[in-house]
């Protein structure tokens, strides 16, 4: 080797300690902090289950579809037999980005692997992908990294820690591969082997290969045989790995069912995952409610119980005004189309984010009494009043002692707002009619400064 090479060897070597170093250095803080400015994100629930959507051999799976393999007791030499279907010839990365985006998400969690183990990417570990194992052949991770990356969305990877497939992990206790969930004394002994040799392997693989991800989000550690010793070290090998990342608290064993947030306990993990439901108060740590559109998060044909736009937008300022996350799911189908009935919500909630982003983003819990005719949020010495029902008299009540310097409409006209202080609070005076029926934004400005 001459000089030069080796200068230039020893160079690079340096540069990338330093930027290893700066990396580090980033406080929890700093971690969280794109993650806290944008308060929501898509999640998607993508894989085989989308081929028999919720129905096999003529019976319907109750509740979600993604779990059809359990449910309804598949062989795993049967349920592999979607792999060989799944050509979802009509997914667009770049469409699904957009309608992210144009709904007002910052970020973006799909499921690399769910719990029936089929992996969306070229997994290097198995054949059980959608490289080898379907006639599709395209890795999806790869372009949904691509049109994310364009878009300046962050892209997120769901992984589950159960594997109905796996010999080392659940699959010889079919037929009842989730019984782990149920009986923690189902276990299987070679689940220490499906950890080093597959389940590490494959996270560093999603870590390596799709750029800088946003957070790892894991699921499915109730199993007996995952410990939290793993999940320690799992934390800490993410971290390793990718030093700006966020990984949620199913990476360790501390979750306390649906409501999501850990127990008392030394566990680790950035934030609490309610799942399916909202927190009732406002929590001191960071938290993310992951919600569904209709019942499932897996795409099952029969489910058309859509919430309506306006309760997921009420369900989203709700979430913010308790200083969370709303990771809000679609369920793509076997085409790989994002169904109609959740693309129409997520437009008309963009629409509804564009004009009021300011009162989201960034916002979170105020220090105020929720009040009875919508929620607060608030930040930088500014409150937003989002108005569900709007008063017919046309007379905002602000009780207690909330000191207004100036108010402004947000939705509609940005209109300054005319104010009185009465005996218990103050009165904003509104227009007749509201200018978003859905929730009219009005921001006030404080005369002293709340968070
Ligand atoms: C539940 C479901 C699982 C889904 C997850 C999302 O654990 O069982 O299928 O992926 O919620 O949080």
């Amino acid at each position: 080797m001459t000089l030069m090479k080796k200068l230039i060897i020893i160079s690079l070597f340096l540069l990338s300690q330093i930027n290893c170093a700066f990396a580090q250095n980033l406080s929890d803080d700093e971690r969280m902090e794109w993650w806290r400015e944008a308060r929501f994100g898509m999640f998607i629930h993508w894989g085989l289950y989308a081929e028999p959507a919720g129905i096999y051999k003529g019976d319907t799976v109750r509740g979600n579809a993604e779990w059809i393999m359990d449910k309804l007791d598949i062989p795993i030499a049967e349920y592999e037999q979607f792999a060989a279907k799944f050509n979802p010839v009509k997914f667009n990365a770049d469409e699904w980005v957009s309608i992210a985006k144009n709904a007002g998400m910052k970020y973006m969690v799909i499921t690399s692997k769910h719990h029936d183990g089929f992996c969306l990417w070229d997994s290097e570990v198995t054949d059980y992908d959608i490289m080898d194992a379907s006639p599709f052949k395209r890795d999806i991770l790869k372009e949904l990294s691509i049109a994310c990356k364009k878009e300046g969305i962050k892209l997120c990877f769901y992984h589950s820690i159960t594997d109905w497939h796996h010999p080392d992990a659940q699959a010889p206790l079919f037929p009842n591969y989730n019984a782990g969930q149920r009986d923690q004394s189902v276990s299987n002994p070679n689940f220490p082997k499906y950890y080093e040799n597959y389940f590490k392997p494959q996270v560093k693989e999603l870590l390596t290969q799709y750029g800088e991800v946003g957070v790892m989000w894991f699921d499915g550690e109730w199993i007996p045989d995952y410990t939290t010793e793993m999940g320690k070290e799992m934390y800490q090998l993410i971290l390793d790995t990718q030093p700006n990342i966020i990984v949620n608290n199913r990476v360790d064993k501390g979750r306390n069912g649906m409501k999501g947030m850990n127990k008392e306990g030394n566990y680790v993990g950035d934030f609490g995952t309610p799942e399916k439901e909202v927190p009732e108060t406002g929590l001191s740590t960071d938290w993310e409610s992951c919600l569904t559109m209709n019942n499932t998060w897996g795409f099952k044909a029969t489910d058309h119980n859509w919430k309506s736009t306006e309760v997921l937008l009420h369900n989203l300022i709700d979430i913010v005004s308790k200083g969370g996350n709303l990771l809000l799911n679609v369920g793509p189908t076997a085409e790989g189309l994002i169904p109609s009935p959740s693309v129409e919500r997520l437009k008309e909630m963009g629409d509804w984010v564009k004009v009021n982003g300011e009162s989201i983003y960034g916002a979170g819990l105020s220090p105020f009494k929720k009040p009875d005719w919508g929620r607060f949020t608030s930040k930088q010495g500014v409150l937003y009043a989002h108005i569900f029902d709007w008063p017919e008299d046309g007379k905002l009540l602000l009780e207690g002692n909330i000191k207004v310097k100036k108010a402004n409409l947000l939705s509609g006209s940005g209109k300054k707002l005319k104010m009185d202080t009465v005996e218990e609070g103050t009165i904003i005076y509104l227009p007749k009619k509201a200018p978003d029926a859905i929730a009219t934004v009005v921001k006030l400005a404080l005369l002293e400064n709340v968070k």
